[in-house]
């Protein structure tokens, strides 16, 4: 006879393991005290680290509090008071729902709880050891909670060493605090690190004050609204103008309806809007608030509800695509080639190391208080230049939408062209360099764009019609795809194994090499990303037959000719950006010159 071998696990190893998913290090602790006090209603926390907060984590809050049975009820596992049904995860308000952080946290630290609802007189202090309530005792006590979290991890030596220096651990801990506090302006957060301010945000109401307390006020002055409505979802947020960026995605924040979230779509559609305008491998810095109906979307993907499915994601790339477009084309971002000139470069002897002269701009962000850092002997990334007092207090102010790109195109005065390639103009506040291939790109592109919306693109017929064959892969996405190339004037018709009869083409493109061409673009629709792949479609048929029919580069213009082109670029609805999201025109400021030249 076999023995039975299968049985259930005790509650303790069963936190433990729930442990392990949810508290991976002391920021991932805080995360989840933080949520609970905000899901409590407080308007204030606070919060104490010692050693990161490996030696202790203090978080004290004035929401709601526990009665006694609740606080007990508590540190059970899946005993939770915000949902009750598997239907409420559609239906979510509150951050947490899973019931088992506070048991998670209270098998793997020494563990104290004292909490006061406001209907109880009195409030109640009980300690957790080793994941079993040790003690519960009567505390006089003003509403509200109060959790120590000490020697994280005592009893789990393996997570212990995976814990990086006491400044990474707390590093991370701001970071988390700050993304919470960015999503509540209206709760006061301050998180102090053996005694001295880490962070600290007024709790005023304001947005851009928590974004000032976590970036530094340099940066906060430099962000631009973003705003954007579609059915169902809203966007909002801010963004710093492209000449703030960052070496990796530390400042793109992102919230679906309060929570503070990844996800590869809208890091997507962030990114992809700013793709023309940052320098290779820089990263925007945005902090956007997306909401969505709780019913369109899944937060239940891991333990620790940072990662959320849409059930729409293609909707809400579209709106945070939008917001962002149009906020960067209200404030009308142009490139600026900036004067950084290193002092060495014109002081030494040694000229053959290659010193940039220009570098498209883009500056450091300021941050928290320098202080914590510079006594853990860290240097953060940024730290925050020391401000003259009577700015800290000066309010925030949006930036005004400066004048039109369009209209300050038309005061533009063509010098010349430089290697048949770029158009050289005056303008009143420098010179301007424009790309006159992906300038006249623009331009065809939204002609394009204009007809096909009034009357479907003119096709001309071809007689006798081409066959054409393709790739097994080209093939399928030429087959799924008839519609979009349709829309945009090519007439493509499946001819049975991978070949295709092609019986018309666009008007425009009658003198054209068309066959290349739509080799071409079916050839661009396989190397896309899904994701693209998704968005463009039939857009990515008429940037195509756009980028054929420009100018190109090493086409000789006249004076007349390139006036002409920056004439009809100044009627574009986007004259910063090229269809595939190259920039058109950069400039250089008279100020730049000055520096370049030392006359400042
Ligand atoms: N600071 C607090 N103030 C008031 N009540 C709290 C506080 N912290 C926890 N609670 C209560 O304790 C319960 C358990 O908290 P716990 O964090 O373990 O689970 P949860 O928040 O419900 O879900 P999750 O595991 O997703 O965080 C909560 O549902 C809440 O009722
Ligand atoms: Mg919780």
């Amino acid at each position: 006879m076999s023995i039975d071998r299968v049985m259930l696990l005790d509650e303790h190893t069963a936190n433990r393991i729930a442990a392990g998913e949810v508290v991976e290090r002391p920021a991932s602790a805080v995360k989840e005290l933080v949520e609970n006090a905000l899901d409590a209603g407080a308007t204030r926390i606070k919060l104490q680290l010692e050693e990161g907060g490996r030696a202790l984590i203090r978080i004290e809050d004035n929401g709601c509090g526990m009665s006694r049975n609740d606080a007990i009820m508590a540190l059970q596992r899946h005993a939770t008071s915000k949902i009750r049904t598997a239907d409420d995860l559609f239906a979510l308000s509150t951050l947490g729902f899973r019931g088992e952080a506070l048991p998670s946290i209270a098998s793997v630290s020494h563990f104290s709880l004292f909490t006061r609802a406001e209907a109880d007189e009195s409030g109640v202090h009980l300690t957790v050891h080793s994941g079993e309530i040790e003690s519960i005792v009567e505390t006089a006590m003003p509403c509200g909670t109060v959790i120590l979290v000490e020697d994280l991890f005592y009893n789990t030596p393996a997570r212990m060493k995976f814990l990086k220096s006491t400044a990474a651990e707390l590093g991370r801990s701001v970071d988390i605090v700050g993304q919470l506090a960015v999503a509540h302006p209206d709760v006061s957060f301050q998180v102090l690190h053996r005694g001295q301010d880490a962070l600290s945000t007024p709790g005023n109401g304001e947005a851009l004050a928590p974004l000032a307390a976590v970036w530094g006020r340099e940066t906060a002055r430099k962000l631009i609204p973003i705003e954007f409505d579609s059915g169902d979802v809203t966007v909002r947020g801010f963004i710093a103008t492209p000449e703030i960026t960052r070496p990796g995605r530390s400042h793109e924040l992102f919230f679906v309806n309060g929570r503070s979230i990844k996800n590869r779509v809208v890091s997507h559609a962030l990114e992809d809007a700013f793709r023309a305008l940052t320098p290779e491998s820089r990263y925007p810095v945005a902090a956007i608030f997306i909401t969505v109906p709780p019913n369109q979307v899944d937060v239940n993907v891991h333990p620790t509800k940072t990662e959320v499915k849409f059930i729409r994601d293609g909707e809400v790339h579209h709106a945070v695509s939008q917001a962002v477009k149009s906020a960067l084309l209200k404030y009308g971002i142009v490139p600026t080639v900036q004067a950084a000139v290193p002092e060495i470069a014109f002081s030494g002897q040694t000229t053959h190391t290659s010193l940039p002269l220009f570098g498209v701009g883009h500056q450091r962000s300021g941050s928290m208080d320098a202080n914590i850092w510079s006594q853990l002997g860290v240097e953060r990334l940024e730290p925050n230049a020391t401000q003259p007092k009577e700015e800290v207090d000066e309010p925030l102010r949006m930036p005004e939408a400066p004048r039109p790109f369009a209209e300050l195109l038309r005061e533009y005065q063509v010098l010349g062209q430089l290697q048949d390639t770029y158009i050289i103009a005056k303008t009143p506040a420098g010179i301007a360099v424009i790309d006159q291939h992906v300038a006249h790109e623009r331009v065809i592109y939204e002609r394009l764009t204009v007809s096909r919306n009034r009357n479907g693109m003119a096709s001309q017929l071809l007689n006798p019609p081409v066959t054409i064959t393709l790739e097994r892969r080209e093939a399928l996405l030429l087959a799924e795809h008839t519609h979009s190339f349709k829309a945009s004037g090519w007439e493509v018709e499946k001819f049975g194994g991978d070949s295709f009869v092609v019986r018309a083409i666009p008007a425009s493109l009658s003198n054209k090499p068309y066959e290349q061409m739509l080799r071409d673009m079916v050839d661009e629709l396989v190397n896309q990303s899904v994701t693209r792949r998704l968005l463009v479609q039939q857009d990515h048929v008429l940037i195509t037959n756009a980028c054929k029919m420009a100018v190109k580069a090493g086409d000789p213009l006249t004076i007349g000719e390139m006036t002409e082109l920056l004439q009809q670029l100044s009627e574009t609805e986007n004259p910063y950006l090229c269809p595939h999201g190259r920039p058109i025109v950069v400039t250089i400021g008279l100020n730049d010159l000055e520096k370049l030249f030392k006359r400042a």
